[in-house]
């Protein structure tokens, strides 16, 4: 790969924040771009930044991930999660460039006892889960160079997510209340992040590699009441809260939401180990190192 030529979207989210401060980080020639300055739900506009900026790879970070308000905003959802990865993929077959796609667990209606492997069959509950599934297909249909990475959970330094709302609930309240019959694994940001460019780096040693659908996820798998015990306690402990509040288990019907989530949306990451080397990272690790950056 020469330089200058990773191309990142949706470079204002979680996931394209991490990838684009660790490319910084590590030396690695990457253009980064936000949804303002990209929407890859626009063809022309995805057209034309291809062929301006020639990348070599692109790394789709955008997504419509409001998992509630997609039961309203369909069109929305539909637009960023499969009209956006078909432009993206579209624009990559015609320069034959390869795409590394991020999807999700909520692929799966989560009935299945035990973790989930990338050939299990889908069934989104949502409409969110479903526009991901769409998306993944418009990919492997329009394009053979590509990875799609299915991650779960994802919380990370920049943007809105559970251990943020946990925190600030935590400040607020007496005691939390949290689901504690869904489970999965949560999973950092910045560990997708650095997952995601190991396997830039291995594209761009240009030999073919192993294209298609891989699990990336965090271990060991919990509930979320689980993953918010973690939240306070660590808190407490960095000094981000004075006192550790009682997290009170609930039942998923205790906390009715528009869109129904799986019970279970454990990814089983034995392929991407096994091909890519890359293990399951420890999301309590990942948790503590963002806590840490909090309290500067
Ligand atoms: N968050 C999770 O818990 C989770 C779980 C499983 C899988 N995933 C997947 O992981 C990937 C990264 O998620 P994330 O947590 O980093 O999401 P995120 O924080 O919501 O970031 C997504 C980014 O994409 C942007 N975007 C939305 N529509 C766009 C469009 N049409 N064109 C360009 N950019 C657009 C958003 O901009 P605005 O903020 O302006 O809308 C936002 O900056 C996504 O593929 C997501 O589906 C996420």
């Amino acid at each position: 790969m020469t330089k200058a030529s990773i191309l990142l979207t949706g470079a204002g989210g979680q996931v394209g924040h991490e990838v684009n401060r660790l490319a910084a980080a590590r030396g690695c020639a990457l253009t980064a771009l936000t949804r303002q300055q990209l929407d890859i739900g626009d063809s022309e506009a995805v057209e034309q930044i291809v062929s301006r900026f020639r990348p070599s790879l692109i790394i789709n970070g955008a997504a419509y991930t409001a998992v509630d308000r997609a039961e309203q905003e369909v069109e929305a959802a539909m637009r960023a999660n499969r009209q956006g990865p078909a432009n993206l993929a579209a624009s990559c077959h015609a320069r034959q460039i390869p795409l590394i796609h991020l999807s999700t667990d909520y692929v799966f209606d989560g009935n299945k006892t035990g973790p989930y492997g990338e050939e299990d069959p889908v069934a989104p509950t949502g409409v969110y889960g479903r526009s991901k599934w769409e998306g993944e297909e418009e990919v492997r249909a329009r394009l053979r160079r590509h990875l799609i990475i299915r991650v779960s959970w994802v919380f990370g330094p920049h943007g809105n997510n559970f251990v943020g709302t946990m925190l600030r609930l935590a400040a607020e309240r007496d005691e939390l209340r949290v689901v504690a019959d869904q489970h999965g694994c949560p999973t950092c940001a910045t560990h997708i992040a650095a997952a995601l460019l190991t396997l830039a780096a291995r594209i761009s040693k240009g030999v073919d590699i192993a294209w298609g659908t891989y699990h990336f996820c965090g271990m060991p798998a919990t509930t979320w009441h689980g993953f918010a015990e973690t939240i306070i306690s660590e808190a407490c402990k960095i000094g981000l809260l004075d006192q550790a509040i009682p997290v009170l288990p609930i039942a998923t019907s205790d906390y009715p939401t528009p869109a129904r989530r799986p019970r279970n949306s454990v990814l089983d990451c034995r392929r991407i180990l096994e091909t890519f080397a890359l293990k399951s990272p420890s999301w309590q690790e990942g948790l503590t190192t963002m806590l840490q950056g909090v309290t500067k």
